[in-house]
């Protein structure tokens, strides 16, 4: 380990604009990585301990790395984003040339500090935003170089061990930034050529949403009508298709249109919350060309697409919930060596 005083990485969070749950069953989606970022510090400790602390949730707890046990006082459900941090830095740990000889003596503890700057739970990828830059912080506090290749795919495991299922957008737009569109089949990552900043307003309910269960509870919902379930899924695949060309030739009303859409077939597969709907309208009402749910539903956020309406759609979804506005964010996870 070098002289290092602090390692920061900051890592973005992603808004999936169409093809979300399709998207498990080998369909398109299209998504981008947005300007709410999660920054993860990692500092010396004189002991061996592994302590963090997630700031603005007023979360924390000790982590065993060996054992893989979390010891925490906290029971807010923003506490299962200890376990994507135990699981990368379990991983990272497993990679240096300390972890097979040390002595108890010689075990050098951390104190990991993690920002979040977006709702968690919401949709926004948080949990991959967090994975991503604890990754890069810990392999750079370590000194392993890793590729953004293999911190996407370790990310990807990472999100995979601890929630069940998962695509590969969260975690690949938390490390390269952008915008994608995950191919259809071969669920290929195609950068997608955006050159203009959508006019995007995001909201989201106060329950959180396990991605996880809603994942688990369209699944159940396909294996028990599977005649009815599966052409929702092709419907949604040819939303996002005409979606990705509506996007690049900037046809607003088709790309409302499709959105709107895109959130009634959501409905049908059983993700949307009275919540979600009352916010999805009311957006529409005050002028939104097209308002869906965004990430796995049950909780969670909704997006609104505002050519022209933005601060009235911003100013009304704000008098109820929270609400904000969001920008793509081209760039990918960063790393800060302050020594
Ligand atoms: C969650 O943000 C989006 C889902 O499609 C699950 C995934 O793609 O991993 C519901």
């Amino acid at each position: 380990m070098g002289d290092f005083i602090q390692v920061t990485a900051s890592a973005p969070g992603k808004v999936i604009l169409f093809g979300e749950h399709a998207v498990v069953y080998g369909k398109p989606a299209i998504a981008f990585a947005v300007n709410k970022l999660a920054h993860v510090t990692i500092t010396d400790r004189t002991d061996s301990k592994v302590h963090v602390e997630l700031t603005r949730l007023g979360v924390g707890g000790f982590l065993d790395l060996e054992n893989e046990t979390i010891e925490s006082h906290d029971n807010k459900p923003s506490k299962g984003m200890l376990k994507y941090i135990l699981k990368a830095l379990k991983i990272i740990k497993g990679r240096t040339e300390f972890s097979q000889s040390e002595t108890p003596s010689q075990k050098k503890g951390m104190d990991v500090t993690v920002d979040i700057e977006m709702p968690v739970a919401s949709g926004l990828g948080s949990s991959a935003a967090v994975t991503v830059a604890t990754l890069a912080a810990a392999s750079k506090y370590y000194e392993i170089d890793l590729e953004a290749e293999e911190i996407a795919s370790l990310a990807h495991q990472v999100e995979l061990e601890v929630q069940g299922a998962a695509s590969p957008i969260d975690t690949a737009l938390s490390t390269y930034g952008g915008a994608i569109y995950l191919t259809q089949n071969a669920q290929e990552l195609v950068k997608l050529p955006l050159d203009w900043d959508l006019p995007l307003v995001i909201a989201h309910t106060k329950r959180e949403s396990n991605t996880g269960e809603l994942v688990g509870s369209v699944r159940c919902k396909l294996e028990t009508y599977p005649s009815i379930i599966n052409p929702l899924l092709d419907s949604i695949e040819q939303v996002t298709i005409e979606a990705q060309r509506a996007l690049l030739s900037r046809d607003d009303n088709r790309l409302g249109e499709l959105m709107n859409i895109n959130h009634g077939l959501l409905d049908a597969l059983g993700v949307n919350t009275p919540e979600l709907s009352r916010m999805v309208y009311m957006a529409r009402q005050k002028g939104a060309l097209g308002s869906k749910i965004t990430g796995a539903g049950g909780g969670g956020s909704i997006i609104a697409y505002c050519p022209e309406k933005m601060d009235e759609v911003l100013h009304e979804l704000e008098s109820k919930e929270q609400a904000f506005t969001i920008k793509l964010y081209d760039k990918g996870v960063t790393c800060k060596v302050v020594e």
